[in-house]
């Protein structure tokens, strides 16, 4: 079985390539590069001792993905590919637009040429949107509040389209809470680069030096300690679960949607603490307003895909603390930052 990754050399699709390859399945992946290092296919091959294609293509170039659709047999394709920064897409919401929606109109056209019926694809729990209550089902309305997020919902209502219009599609569309963590190796990660917008990079940063302190972005929501909740789930096991997707849409046919978090609420303070006793460390930190649209909690339910795909959470809070230090430190090291 050949499986096309696009976005594989990126912070999920490469831990992804792993849990594949250690599978034994046969992968090609396709990425632009525009937020990953070529050098992390290397470490895709060395950590798995296996060896793959990589095509560097945008999706964004028609021809470019047929000419990959026509060199290989595909048999089923994951489609990680895309722009994620919140505040990059409320600057500049038609790159979002283009990117994202684009790229995956094309790679359907270049599924739907070459008769490949086989898709799983990275939605977020962005698509919840402001309104729906805690535990997140897979059943809740949908909405955003920003360009990316209303690329999720978009690009899920196409997928959802084109099935309707072709029955022998097969679509698991997998919602992701908050992947931090990283390979137990310190290989691959979350590449840090530029400020960033989320609490794990963030604490990463602070943890080596390159940023001052942590911003604990707002105090006063209704939770336990004021802080912010989160649902917060290891990189590996977002990658395990797309196995398990992948195993599914092999037996069966039709539109299947799944929460992949770890179920649990988990608030900003607790998170800091969590990695300074399992790092042994203390963190500088200050107290900030909430940042404009943030929402006080967000968790999901995940009966549904323990249930229907047999997927289980193999790591906790601690381990997602721990693979994310011991990848930062690396990175530090090697690349003199
Ligand atoms: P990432 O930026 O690390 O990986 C995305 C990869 O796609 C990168 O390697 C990038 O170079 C590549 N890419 C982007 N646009 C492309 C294009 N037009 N053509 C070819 N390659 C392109 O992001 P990630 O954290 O690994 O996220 C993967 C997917 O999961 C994204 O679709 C993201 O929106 C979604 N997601 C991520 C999170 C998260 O917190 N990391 C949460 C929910 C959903
Ligand atoms: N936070 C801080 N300080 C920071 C950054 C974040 O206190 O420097 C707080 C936030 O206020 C929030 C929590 O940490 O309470 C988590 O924030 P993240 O930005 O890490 O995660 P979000 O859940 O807010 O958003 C992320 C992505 C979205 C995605 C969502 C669900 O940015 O794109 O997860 O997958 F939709």
């Amino acid at each position: 079985m050949t499986i096309l990754i696009t976005g594989g050399a990126g912070y999920i699709g490469s831990h992804t390539c792993v849990e594949f390859l250690k599978a034994g399945y046969n992968i090609i992946v396709l990425d632009n590069f525009c937020n990953s290092d070529r050098q992390v296919i290397d470490y895709i091959k060395q950590i798995s001792s296996k060896n793959f294609k990589y095509y560097e293509c945008d999706l964004c170039n028609k021809a470019q993905i047929n000419r990959i659709f026509m060199e290989n047999k595909i048999d089923s394709v994951i489609h990680f590919a895309g722009l994620k920064s919140v505040p990059e897409s409320v600057k500049n919401p038609l790159k979002y637009y283009e990117n994202n929606i684009t790229g995956t109109i094309n790679l359907l056209d270049a599924m739907n040429s070459h008769q490949v019926v086989n898709i799983v694809f990275s939605s977020s729990a962005t698509v919840y949107g402001m309104n729906n209550k805690v535990p997140y089902n897979e059943d809740m309305p949908l909405s955003a509040t920003n360009p990316y997020g209303w690329t999720k919902v978009m690009i899920e209502q196409i997928i959802k389209d084109y099935a309707a219009a072709n029955t022998s599609f097969r679509v698991a569309i997998l919602r992701y809470f908050n992947p931090i963590g990283a390979h137990p190796s310190g290989l691959l990660g979350e590449k840090p680069e530029g400020l960033p917008s989320n609490l794990m990079p963030y604490i990463c940063q602070t943890s080596i030096g390159k940023l001052p302190y942590l911003k604990v972005c707002g105090t006063d929501f209704e939770t336990k300690d004021g802080t912010g909740i989160r649902d917060y789930i290891h990189v590996c096991d977002i990658a395990n679960g797309h196995l398990k997707a992948l195993e599914l849409l092999n037996k069966k046919s039709g539109v299947f949607i799944y929460n992949l978090g770890s179920g649990t609420g988990t608030s900003v303070l607790e998170l800091i603490t969590t990695f300074e006793k399992v790092n042994e460390m203390q963190l500088p930190r200050m107290n900030c307003n909430r940042r404009p649209g943030d929402i006080s909690v967000s968790y999901a339910d995940i009966h549904k895909a323990k249930k229907e795909l047999g997927w289980k959470i193999n790591y906790t809070l601690e381990d997602m603390c721990r693979d994310s230090w011991n990848y930062i430190k690396k990175f530090k090291e090697c690349n003199n930052i």
